[in-house]
């Protein structure tokens, strides 16, 4: 058997294909297994937009993936970027203070140090192109004591320790590793995560988002305190309305959104849009936020209409995404449309144009006949624009 370590994976090719393509044309579960277990990339696309999942779909071998877990939509759930999972999240034990206060203090438990929503990395924070760039620092117990315990505030018994005047230079200072940084720009420098990284990332930076901004009660106006470490906030006013019935106003927010790849009558075209803050040549699929009231499937009609003039029907949902920025949450669409005029809102976008499948093939994989610039893969934008040309694909 011949194994390749994760830099030399992707980049062997044979015949434009990867050594995890040929696997996945073969249906060879061993090897499968065996590259994926030494971290090879399963997201590279050969010309027609494959990729070694797609091929193994195509060829009837979909079990040979079913060793890194369930395969649904696009890619599988802890593939989308920021959903990866991989602590348990011991919900139960939350409202356990002593346990807490024991896995406080255990030599094993590690920290992420977080300064203004973002976590401490190593690594000069220019570096590395995207997705590549890995490793926020992980602080043990003794670190934490040995390092920072004369500065941390730790009043309150729970995993979210806030210290909301904490200099950023002192915690540097005194950093045991002297590259590190604090990320200054989230939605670009947060995608250099690892996967598992991102995923841990997702969840505590929500959270403290949350905390960041709604330390008041919102009902009575009162002091709150946090419980179930970290994951509650109950008004301190005994006589408050929040304390009586149902309530969403205790736990850490999460805002619904939809996104949605709107596809052509004739579907072999999309509608993608940009905003004027994109990357230059950037276009992606448009979202906005699910109001009050509303379905996911009315929300879809509404935001394409809003954006773009265009009456869409019917409704597809593919898969979703935790975009922690501060805590949305990304439900990815496919919808067919009814007209295909488009009269643009520039407020929210300033254009919108109908691309061809091959447009997209040649945009996703990059290089001089590129039509416009995909988001990146970490996105769940790119993620619906390879699941429809995947479907679409004559393999
Ligand atoms: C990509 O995969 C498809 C499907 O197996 C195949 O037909 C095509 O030739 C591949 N492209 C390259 C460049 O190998
Ligand atoms: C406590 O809640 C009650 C009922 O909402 C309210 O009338 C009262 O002003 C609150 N007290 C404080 C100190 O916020
Ligand atoms: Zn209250």
């Amino acid at each position: 058997m011949w194994l390749w370590s994760r830099p030399f994976c992707p980049t062997l090719r044979l015949c434009g294909w990867t050594a995890l393509m040929h696997a996945a044309r073969n249906g060879d579960h061993n090897l499968v297994r065996a590259l994926l277990h030494r971290g090879c990339d399963r997201s590279p696309l050969n010309s027609s937009s494959q990729t070694a999942f797609d091929i193994a779909k195509f060829w009837g071998h979909t079990h040979i993936f079913s060793v890194s877990g369930p395969v649904s939509g696009p890619q599988s759930p802890h593939e989308m970027f920021f959903s990866a999972e991989p602590l348990d999240r011991l919900s139960i034990k939350r409202p356990d203070q002593d346990w807490i206060r024991t896995r406080q203090k255990d030599p094993r438990t590690v920290y992420l140090l977080f300064h203004k929503l973002s976590p401490m990395t190593q690594g000069g924070e220019e570096s590395g192109p995207v997705g590549t760039q890995s490793n926020y620092i992980v602080f043990t117990t003794d670190d934490i004591t040995t390092f920072y315990s004369p500065i941390i505030c730790n009043t309150e018994v729970t995993f979210v320790q806030m210290c909301s005047d904490l200099d950023q230079e002192e915690l540097l200072k005194r950093s045991k590793d002297k590259t590190c940084s604090f990320p200054k720009n989230p939605h670009r420098d947060l995608l250099r995560l690892s996967e598992e990284e991102a995923g841990l990332v997702a969840q505590s930076r929500s959270v403290l988002a949350w905390h960041a901004r709604y330390s008041f009660c919102s009902t009575c106006g009162g002091r709150s305190r946090v419980e179930e470490a970290g994951h509650k906030r109950s008004c301190e006013n005994t006589t408050c309305v929040s304390h009586q019935g149902v309530h969403n106003t205790c736990y850490p927010r999460v805002d619904p959104v939809v996104i949605m790849l709107v596809l052509h009558p004739d579907q072999n075209h999309c509608l993608l849009g940009r905003k004027k803050v994109f990357p230059p040549g950037m276009f992606s699929c448009l979202a906005g936020f699910i109001e009050p009231g509303e379905c996911v499937e009315a929300a879809v009609r509404r935001e394409v209409q809003e954006e773009s003039g265009v009456l869409v029907d019917p409704v597809w949902y593919v898969c979703s995404q935790p975009w922690p920025m501060p805590s949305s949450l990304m439900i990815g669409c496919l919808t067919i449309a009814v007209t295909t005029e488009i009269t643009v809102d520039q407020d929210e976008i300033e254009e919108a144009k109908w691309f061809s499948r091959q447009q997209v093939i040649d945009s996703l994989i990059g290089g001089s006949r590129a039509a416009f610039v995909v988001p990146p893969r970490q996105t769940i934008a790119h993620q619906l624009l390879r699941h429809w040309t995947g479907l679409t694909s004559n393999l």
